[in-house]
């Protein structure tokens, strides 16, 4: 058994540039899915039916089938019934590619739903008669909701949003098998260089546990600081 690290020593450089996609697309991806998240949750609580049944087909399908399905679906489902996510040349090979802005959107999509249920617990975790006494002190729902309701329920959720982030960190690696060059990816490129294969699977897992191990612990100060579980 021969293992020897010198020959993907100087492939440190493409595992940083995969670094950054990864990182990149898993930032993006808690953002725009937080974004998609808050619309289906205000959906969901809409009076007008139609608006809470879509939100809710929304949430059960992307959870209930897999997240490379759904990237498949995207990337060369849809485009066959004329959906399909362009490039964009102005954001370089790697960020500019129909393979990386499909993911982009495959991904946010996804993480919305876990994010919507993630928003509901929050929401769900503020007693009832917190809404009560808003209301009866004469402000409206909205302003109940804003100053009393939403404030608390930020503290319930930021914890989860940041395992959401940990979560997309991982997950993303699905994109790899699309050949977006995220950290993953670059186990392809370096293995075909060197003929090494167990040394850039190191190297892959080390990146991946930094990077989770260190958003873990950055979570646990944030948490301590806003006294999240006071
Ligand atoms: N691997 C699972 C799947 O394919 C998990 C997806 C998790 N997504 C998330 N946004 N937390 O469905």
């Amino acid at each position: 058994i021969v293992i020897n690290f010198s020959k993907v020593v100087k492939w440190l450089p493409t595992f940083w540039q995969g670094t950054i996609v990864t990182v990149a697309l898993a930032i993006m991806t808690v953002i725009i899915g937080s974004l998609i998240g808050l619309l289906a949750t205000i959906m969901k609580q809409s009076s007008f039916a139609p608006l809470r049944w879509l939100a809710k087909a929304y949430t059960q399908v992307v959870r209930g089938t897999p997240l490379l399905l759904q990237l498949f679906m995207w990337l060369y489902g849809f485009p066959i019934i004329g959906i399909s996510i362009p490039p964009i040349p102005l954001l370089g090979d790697v960020f500019g590619s129909r393979e990386f802005l499909t993911a982009v959107v495959a991904l946010s999509i996804n993480s919305g739903a876990y994010i919507c249920e993630l928003l509901r617990g929050g929401l769900e975790s503020i007693d009832k008669g917190q809404m009560e006494a808003g209301r009866s002190l004469g402000l409206s729902r909205w302003q109940t909701m804003k100053a009393i309701i939403i404030p608390q329920a930020v503290r319930v959720v930021l914890p989860g949003l940041g395992n959401e982030f940990i979560m997309m960190i991982k997950e993303s690696s699905i994109v790899s098998v699309v050949g977006v060059f995220d950290v993953m990816y670059t186990y392809n490129i370096v293995k075909a260089s060197t003929y090494s294969i167990f040394e850039p699977l190191i190297v892959v897992g080390i990146i991946y546990f930094l990077l989770t191990a260190g958003l873990t612990s950055l979570m646990s100060m944030l948490e301590k600081r806003m006294h999240v579980y006071d």
